[in-house]
This record gives C-alpha cells, structure tokens and sequence, in this order.
C-alpha cells in the first residue's frame, strides 16, 4: 500500500474528532459535538474548534487552550441551530497551538468548506505550493489548511461532497482522518481514514463520526469499523462506505460494551485515579472467559491454528512505553511456562532493526490504544518477515489488532488518563493467559500447571482491592517528596520492569528525573549514583523467590543504605528481614513470584499519581504526552 513508503516526520499527533447528522427538529449538532469533543479532549488538547451548516452557510469556531475557551466564545457568540457539525480537539504538528492553527479549517474563498484532520499529511508543501499558484491565500500554517482548500476545488468542480473527498484522498501522502461539511450539502458529514481512526456510530435517524467511541457513546454503543483507506458519507438515514478506489464496502458492525458512565470519572478526581481504582476489575475483566468447562484456556478471535502454534520456536514481544514493561514482564513466565526463547523489543527499534524472524516466529505486539503507529509498523515489518502475528489491545477495532492474525483483547474499559496503569496490568495478564495457552497447547512440564496458575491470577483481584485499600501512607510520602528531584527504582527478574514502569510513571506524571536499574547492576556503575539521602524505591521479591533473589535484593538495599540512601521498601507482608533497612516498607500481598509485579507496581502508580497532585500538576494531560502516538 501507498502509505507503506510513508515516512511520517517524528512528531506526535492525535486529535479528538467528532462528527454528527441528525433530525432538522432537533438542530442538536453543536450539543452533541461538543460533548464528544469533551470526552475526546484526552486525545489532544492545545486547541479547539466547531463548524456547523446554517441556513447555506458554514457557521464555526475555533479557540486554541483548552475546550473551555472554545466553550466560552460560543456562549459570547452563539452559532446557529443546526443539524449538521464536525468538530476538533488538536495536538499541534504543523503550526503552533493558535486560533488561526486550530480545527477547522475553511476552504475555498466563499469558506463553503470546513474540515477537521487528525494525522499528517506528508506531501503538503508541494501541494500548498501549487494552490498558492493558483493564487489560493492561507490563513494558517497549518497541512490541513492545504486539504480544505483542495476540497472545495474539488467541490466546485463536482458538486459532490463524497466525490470531491475521493478526488483529494488520491493526492494525499500520509496518515489521516479527514471529516469534511459543505455549507450547500446540509444533513451529509464525509469521512476518510488512512492509517488513523476513525469509527461510525449509528443512531436512529442521526449517525456519528469519530476518532473513537467516546464521540458518540453518550448517544448510540452500536458502532461500525473502517478498514484502511475508506471514505464514510454519514447522513440522518444512512451510512455509506467506499473503498478510496470507489468500489463499495462494508464497515464491520459491533457493539461497545462501554457505557457513558464508563467515560466519566466516576467520582475520582482524576481519570488516573478512577482507573488505578478499577485495576481490580481491568484483570478479573481479562480473564473472564478464558477457559471451557474443562478448564482448558479457549483464546478469542484467532486466525493462527493450533498446528502454528505449536510450530512456533520463537517469541518476538513488540511495544512502546508501559506495553512494553508489560511485555518484558511476561518474558519471565512466557519462557518458564513454554520454554520458547521470548525476546523483547521496543517497536520502534524492532522496527528499523533486521530481525532473525520467520513463519515460526509469533511477534505478539501489546497497545492498549491499538493505534501506536511505532508497534503497527513493527507488526506489519513482522508480517513482511513472514511471521505470524498476535495483538493483545485494549481498544476494540482498532488498527493493530485489524493488521494482526489474532487478537487478544484486553478488557480493561477505556482508558482515559494518558499515564497508563489498569491497562498495564490487563496487559500482564493477557500475556499470561496467552503463555499458558502455549503451555497447555504444546504439553510439557509446565501444561499441567495451566489451572493452578489461572486459579492464582483470580485471586489477584481482590489481593488488589485489599492493596488499594491501604495505600495511605504512599499517599503521605508522596506529598512529602514533593521537592523532590530524583528517584531510582530497583528490582530483580519480574522486579525489574516494575523499577522501570514505576521510573516511567514519575518522569511522565511529576516531570523529574527518574531511573529504573536491575538491582544487580548497581555495582556496576549506578550505585555511584547514591548520595545521602537519594530515594530508592525497590522492589522485592517474595522470600520463597527461587535461586536466593529475596536475600539478594536485601543485600542491595543495604548497600545503598550505607551509602545514605533513603530506601522506599516494597515487600511482602510478613517479609521482616527489610525491615533493619528500610526507611519506609510498603507492604503487598503474598502472591507467586511471576505475579507479584500485578500487585508491586500499584504503590508507584499511587505514588506517582499523589507526587505528581502535590506539585499541582496535570495528572491526566501531563505536558508533551498524549495518550495515543499515531505516527512514528
Ligand atoms: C504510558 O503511561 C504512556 N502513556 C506510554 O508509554 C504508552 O504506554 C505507550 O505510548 C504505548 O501506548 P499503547 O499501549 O497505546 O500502544
């Protein structure tokens, strides 16, 4: 495809898209936009926008900061009663954050056309040039600027809002979702996708667009799936799918099992704390249905026979930021389990890397939002390799999982806070449902242990409510640290990408230097790092850990003590050989060793979360993130 040759400059971009058609009584267009766009402000919040079709015009506004701004101009200056509405929340990539910059952008001098755009499109400056030619004046500096304006060329040539969007998607290079509204074509929205998501929810008499369902799942939870490179012509009545090439197509219909509610914090004040809270039912939710009245593991949706399954020699991990910490935990168990050699790659260096992979290599790839365009273009590497293909996603429909063999779909709801956390641990657990799968699949010492280890991870739920229950005190050293500048994080074996996660956590949430090490590796460079008083957090492992990791990791919490360390213990209740050298013990749980990192990560999530509240930041819009990466 096209867009295989696509080399997306390195910047981030997501945007919340939202579009809407509906009954000429209701003239509802800019409620329901804006509340979509509120519950996509996660998505990209530098700025927003609103255009509507009036009486045979375009009636808009646009506001960069945060939705409230745009919120309050409307309420200033109120638009029309209207039907039909696109709208957007941005995360700047061509142009600063600028009313001028934000979405939509008009095109055409008469302005007729107004368009929202999520993704970047590659080729623009050659396109801008050529419209400047023609004498075409831009407001903004923006690429989608660029679009709008071959719009309503197109427009003006075919009188077609569909006809004219197939005409400009064939110049395009990139990856986008594009909504477009004409002021002469009132009650018809226009969609395309290209390597960006876009999903159709269907209403009775009013159909949606959006970059996901919580667009619409205020008003309709029956949705319908984009393959690439499609165009969807919305109206009150109908939906129509097109491929780019302008034969038909069939959008997938499926059901969202969220509810509104989901979307909404529930009562916490942050979305990040609703969703460390829901941790308990993210894991038991990932479980649910995972095996048959004989106990046998049963996966869903999966294209890849049994006969390959037991052909695989090698596992490839694939996967950004806490998905791949979540990864590089299920090694440990994945090899113990199925004694298959697991490796685990960062997506973006598998990537450009020159794997030893083939048709006997599963590469599983792990993406809460499935929209990661780093892991989508290591998957489709991994397919170009000849490999089979596995994706445990979080986000029902999304790309990943549509480019994937199989798919294991985590079943964590939606996750809202940029900072992942419930979806981490649904993501642990998915691994392991899938490396005992392999285990019972392919016999062995460990097939029998299937079941015993399944009963384990459902104990885990409610080893987490008691968990989550006394978290008082990380709550007290939080605000204590606040100042804090630096903190390491220590761990051993499944320990260790718990040090890392909870490094992660910090330097995303409370913006300060933050390290995760094997705790083995301290002698051997970072524990001259230590100096009185610097926080260590560390991980230990229970004392019935094999090959002497407990007594191991305590001998490094002494080490650094006696460097001045401030030791930050989390051990296992009962564990009191930590306590001559801890300056704070977290107690967790007693679980097995290879589930332990479900229960020890979730007093750094606390922490972090409580730190980063302390300094009275943004805990779920934290500066330069956001919450879906969808170009390289
Ligand atoms: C984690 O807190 C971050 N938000 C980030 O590292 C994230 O895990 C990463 O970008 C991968 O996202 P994905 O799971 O949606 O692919």
């Amino acid at each position: 495809m096209r867009w295989f040759g696509f080399r997306p400059s390195t910047l981030v971009t997501m945007c919340g898209i939202v579009g809407y058609v509906g009954p000429n009584a209701d003239a509802k267009a800019i409620d329901v936009v804006m509340e979509g766009l509120a519950r996509l402000e996660y998505r990209g919040y530098d700025s927003a926008g609103v255009a509507l079709v009036a009486d045979g015009a375009i009636a808009s506004e646009k506001r960069a900061g945060k939705l409230v701004n745009l919120r309050s101009a409307i309420e200033a200056h109120p638009l029309p009663d209207s039907s039909t509405a696109i709208g957007h929340t941005r995360w700047a990539t061509h142009g600063g954050p600028t009313d001028a910059n934000a979405h939509p952008h008009r095109g055409g001098e008469d302005g007729k056309l107004a368009l929202v755009h999520n993704g970047i499109i590659e080729n623009f400056h050659a396109l801008k040039k050529g419209l400047i030619a023609e004498g075409v004046e831009f407001r903004s500096e923006t690429d989608t600027e660029v679009v709008a304006h071959l719009l309503a060329k197109a427009y003006a040539a075919q009188g077609d809002l569909t006809a004219a969007m197939q005409t400009v998607v064939a110049d395009l290079e990139g990856a986008f979702t594009l909504l477009a509204v004409h002021a002469d074509q009132a009650g018809t929205v226009v969609g395309a996708r290209r390597n960006s998501p876009l999903v159709v929810g269907l209403g009775e008499g009013e159909n949606f667009l959006g970059s996901d369902v919580a667009a619409f799942i205020g008003y309709t939870r029956q949705a319908l799936e984009l393959a690439q490179d499609q165009i969807v012509t919305i109206t009150p009545e109908s939906v129509t799918v097109m491929n780019f090439d302008g034969t038909p197509a069939e959008g997938k219909h499926y059901e969202v099992t969220w509810d509104a509610a989901a979307a909404e914090k529930g009562g916490y004040a942050t979305f990040m704390e609703k969703e460390i809270n829901e941790q308990p039912h993210a894991v038991a939710d990932t479980l649910l249905g995972r095996t048959d009245e004989d106990g046998r593991l049963v996966l869903d949706e999966m294209d890849i026979t049994e006969e390959e399954f037991r052909a695989i020699d090698k596992i490839v991990i694939v996967a950004c930021g806490t998905a791949s910490y979540a990864g590089f935990v299920a090694k440990y168990a994945v090899e113990h389990w199925t004694r298959i050699p697991v490796a685990v790659e960062l997506a973006h260096e598998f990537r450009y890397s020159d794997p030893v992979v083939d048709d006997k290599t599963l590469v599983v790839s792990i993406s809460q939002s499935g929209e990661t365009m780093d892991t989508l273009m290591a998957v489709k590497h991994a397919k170009e390799l000849g490999a089979r293909t596995l994706s445990i996603c979080n986000t029902h429909g999304s790309t990943i999982p549509r480019e994937s063999d199989a798919v294991l779909y985590t079943h964590a709801g939606p996750e809202i806070a940029v900072a992942s956390t419930k979806a981490f641990l649904a993501q642990i657990t998915a691994c392991y449902i899938l490396g005992l799968y392999l285990a019972q699949l392919r016999g062995g010492t460990y097939a029998e242990d299937a079941q015993a280890v399944m009963k384990e991870l459902s104990e885990v739920p409610a080893k987490l409510e008691e968990l989550l229950g006394s978290m008082k005190r990380v709550k007290e050293i939080a605000r204590f640290m606040a100042d804090t500048r630096s903190v390491l994080f220590l761990g051993r074996n499944v320990g260790y990408p718990v040090a890392m996660e909870g490094a992660l956590k910090l330097k995303e949430l409370a913006y300060i230097h933050a390290e995760g090490f094997a705790a083995g590796e301290l002698k051997h460079g970072p524990i001259a790092l230590i100096d009185a008083g610097q926080p260590v957090f560390i991980v230990v492992p229970g004392p019935d850990t094999p090959h002497g990791l407990h007594d191991k990791v305590v001998s490094n919490i002494q080490e650094i003590r006696a460097r001045g360390a401030r030791t930050l213990v989390i051990a296992e209740e009962g564990d009191d050989k930590v306590e001559p050298f801890a300056d704070e013990v977290i107690r967790i749980p007693h679980t097995s060793p290879l589930l332990a990192p479900l229960l020890a990560v979730v007093p750094l999530q606390v922490f972090a979360l409580h730190l980063s509240t302390a300094k009275g930041l943004d805990v779920d819009q934290p500066r330069n993130l956001a919450k879906s990466v969808t170009v390289e």
